[in-house]
């Protein structure tokens, strides 16, 4: 066999993900629990289809709609198919004045050549961008220089600390090493320029962590819940012996569903919020801000069109998201996203059962979901 060190072992990881993302059921068995949250109809929604206004604000960043491509990729061996996805991923997302974040940039501060692979900004001068990093490798010995090169090799606004300890608990060579975690997150943020986004991977956020984040200064929260891509589902495919696909396979639907992520983070902090984890329509994207999220982030199901290089595929998906988000804010009489914060919600079955254990479900109804950071 060859061998290859731990960076390289990064990189033909990452291109082992997309394959598997592209070929395989990776998604996760359950859902987001979106389904539990109901829209009141309103048969006299007092507005015109056509006043919708879909813009919103996003860390002090102005988007024409609250969506964000979640990060996927950058740095994978394999001809150039990182790169491709991110440009390709990015001339949709500058058509349309939505937000982008990269995929890990790990393999670019060991490997600075691969840099390429991340730099959208030729193509996509004026998106929200977002950088990726992870927080276990801010354990083992990062800090403010590699998040500043993350940041400013690719000219990001923004940084994503990358929270994953369910794939890297589930895969033989994962960095488990999570004690200290908080404390180097909070060093880091005590000297970095740029906004901070903590961001699940498929598992979701829990309100105890949310408030850890924002105790320390963090900016915004990506839930990454359970319902979309489960990387213990990726993990699965990528087991080598019997010991560690049973470990995978095990806990493929692992984690808070998105919509719950999405309430407890809310109930719990002021923070922006992403809403990313199986976002596969509008209506669980209205559901989303409804809750109070500020942005949905979706990857998945962009992924195809964007290895085959095709924006407008890409630009087709976030089209139909967008029609269908703002049907449903026309059918509840919202006229943006701070109205669409405030119309009537019903919380059922699971989702309720799950909320009445954590919060204070009604005051969340009514008063905390409006909360607009
Ligand atoms: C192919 C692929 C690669 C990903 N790589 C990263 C990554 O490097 N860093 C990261 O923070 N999240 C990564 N993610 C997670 C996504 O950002 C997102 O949180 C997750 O896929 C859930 O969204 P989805 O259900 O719409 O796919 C990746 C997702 C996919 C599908």
């Amino acid at each position: 066999m060859e061998h290859f060190d731990k960076e390289e072992l990064t990189v033909i990881r990452k291109f082992e993900h997309i394959e598997h993302c592209l070929t395989k059921q990776v998604e996760a068995h359950v859902s987001n629990a979106f389904e539990n949250i109901y829209f009141v109809h309103q048969a006299l929604p007092e507005i015109d289809k056509d006043e919708i206004d879909l813009s919103v604000e996003f860390l002090g960043h102005k988007l024409d709609y609250p969506i964000m491509i979640a990060g996927m990729t950058g740095g994978t061996k394999g001809s150039q198919i990182a790169g491709k996805i991110n440009k390709t991923l990015a001339k949709a997302a500058q058509e349309l004045n939505i937000a982008m974040g990269v995929g890990s940039q790990r393999a670019m501060i060991r490997k600075p050549e691969t840099w390429e692979s991340y730099y959208v900004r030729d193509v996509a001068p004026d998106i929200f961008l977002v950088g990726n990093l992870g927080a276990a490798q801010f354990v083992l010995g990062y800090g403010t220089d590699e998040a500043l090169k993350a940041v400013e090799t690719i000219q990001a606004d923004a940084l994503a600390i990358h929270m994953n300890p369910l794939q890297e608990s589930v895969q033989p060579e994962g960095d488990t090493q999570y004690r200290g975690v908080l404390k180097a997150l909070a060093e880091l943020k005590s000297k970095f320029p740029y906004p901070i986004i903590a961001k699940e991977t498929g598992a979701g956020v829990s309100m105890e962590v949310a408030i850890k984040l924002e105790s320390i200064g963090i900016d915004a929260i990506d839930v990454g819940g359970l319902g979309g891509t489960s990387w213990s589902g990726v993990e699965y495919y990528r087991a080598k012996d019997e010991r560690s696909k049973n470990l995978a396979l095990k806990f493929w639907d692992w984690g808070i569903p998105t919509a719950i992520s999405v309430a407890e983070v809310r109930y719990a902090t002021d923070l922006p919020i992403i809403a990313t984890g199986g976002m596969r329509d509008g209506i669980q994207i209205a559901k989303a801000l409804a809750l109070g999220a500020n942005l949905a982030g979706i990857a998945l199901p962009l992924l195809k069109p964007a290895a085959k290089g095709d924006v407008e595929g890409v630009v087709k998906i976030l089209q139909r998201y967008i029609d269908e988000l703002k049907n449903a804010m026309f059918l509840v009489g919202a006229r943006n996203v701070e109205e669409l914060r405030k119309v009537p919600l019903v919380i059922a079955s699971f989702a309720r059962e799950w909320l009445e254990q954590r919060i204070d479900l009604w005051e969340f109804l009514r008063e905390r979901r409006r909360a607009i950071p």
